[in-house]
């Protein structure tokens, strides 16, 4: 159960209760770790453990109940701050995905700082979550959306960055790593270019935290967002780490309970971050969760984890190359932990429907990803991606299945 690293895969799989589970007769061998990762044992025990124990609101009693959760929640916080090597655990606001928290810097941020005329300029391989909050922004605003542009393997030209940066740009937002193909891109270079040019950079994390140590510090980003629930952690979670002198700067995204420090009927005054940014009672149990999942990463020897995942995805690569018919959609150097790919002219859920009836589950369709489809000339791709707990022999399963799928389509 190795690829030859010093991770103990049998112990690692033993954490994980969902995997265990058989489909159609088989062990489920789970290959939709992009779309979301299954939860340790650590995590479901932190969530109930808090409902248990400690289940109370936070910020709001002197009770003693009270302070348990409050302790709890901010010590969540002090986790994903050291999770992504932020300084001031402040700059952590919980989010309920990575979702909000990039609808957060779409809407305070535009409303601070994008004027008619203005230009916010995002990669062609964004998520529709990254460009969908900046259209209606720059559509509220009177800005326009410029694209960094997109290879053909999947790579981004940066060429044209220099001339994207100049005024009248404010922004540049991209993913770490492409949920659809698995592209890492060279945040450092990026933003050190986008930081000469005065333009903030907003990263989407979602793909990149539940692989990479983050440290946003190194990054030279002014925002970073991650999703909970593909770093094993709980759904409806979510962190949008930012500098704190900026998100401070900001307007608030909702209003209501716990983000204000004063209110009357004819003002209100808001409160400094991260409560700013986290208005009402938050998903307590989720941001336990969250910090648990963290915590088990971080337990964890995260360049063997790492080392693991880039041998498992070389194998699964090198085994879907090899297989005639199948062609690889993404073909970037450097990429991680997601793989698409196309069999023939079938289309790409028949295909996904065939591997399922092996027990293996992968995602088909555009990724929500449909510019990055039509920049490629396709309509949807199948993807496997990888999570830390997978291993050679579910990788040779799922080869095994791309040749069933193929021959049964001919
Ligand atoms: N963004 C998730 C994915 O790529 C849902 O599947």
């Amino acid at each position: 159960m190795t690829t030859g690293t010093d991770l103990d895969l049998t112990a690692l799989r033993a954490h994980f209760p969902l995997l265990s589970r058989e489909q159609g007769g088989r062990p489920l061998v789970y290959l939709d770790n992009a779309a979301t990762s299954q939860k340790p044992d650590v995590v479901l025990e932190a969530m109930n453990r808090f409902y248990e124990t400690s289940c109370a609101n936070v910020h709001r009693g002197v009770h003693a109940l009270s302070r348990a959760a409050t302790e709890a929640y901010e010590g969540a916080r002090r986790t994903m701050a050291r999770f992504v090597g932020a300084t001031d655990p402040r700059e952590i606001v919980f989010t309920r995905g990575a979702t909000e928290a990039l609808n957060i810097v779409a809407a305070s941020f535009s409303a601070a700082h994008l004027r008619p005329g203005d230009r916010v300029i995002l990669s062609g391989l964004e998520h529709h979550s990254d460009i969908v909050p900046w259209q209606m922004a720059c559509d509220a605003r009177g800005a326009s959306l410029g694209v960094l542009p997109v290879n053909a393997e999947g790579a981004l030209d940066l060429a044209p960055l220099d001339a994207l940066l100049a005024p009248p740009t404010k922004i540049l937002c991209l993913v770490h790593v492409s949920n659809a193909l698995g592209t890492l891109n060279p945040i450092e270079t990026i933003c050190a270019r986008a930081r000469a040019a005065g333009v903030r950079v907003l990263v989407d994390g979602a793909q990149a935290a539940p692989h990479l140590p983050i440290d946003v510090g190194a990054l030279g980003c002014d925002f970073y967002t991650l999703s909970g629930h593909k770093m094993y952690g709980p759904t409806g979670t979510g962190v949008l780490w930012g500098r704190g002198d900026l998100l401070n700067a900001l307007p608030p995204f909702l209003g209501g309970g716990d983000m204000i420090k004063s209110v009357t009927f004819e003002h209100t005054e808001y409160a400094e971050i991260p409560a700013r940014f986290e208005a009402g009672t938050p998903n307590i149990a989720g941001a336990i969760g969250l910090g648990a999942a963290a915590e088990f990463l971080m337990s964890h020897d995260r360049a063997a984890v790492l080392e693991h995942e880039c041998a498992l995805y070389a194998h699964m690569v090198a085994g879907l190359q090899a297989i005639s018919g199948v062609r690889l959609v993404g073909t970037a150097p450097g990429r991680l932990a997601s793989q698409s790919f196309l069999v023939g002219d079938a289309p790409a859920h028949d295909v996904a429907t065939l591997i399922d009836q092996h027990g293996i589950a992968v995602r088909s369709g555009h990724h929500c990803t449909q510019p990055l489809m039509q920049r490629l000339g396709i309509s949807g791709t199948v993807r496997a991606s990888l999570g830390m707990y997978n291993t050679t022999e579910e990788i040779d399963r799922l080869l095994a299945a791309v040749v069933d799928a193929r021959d049964m389509l001919a």
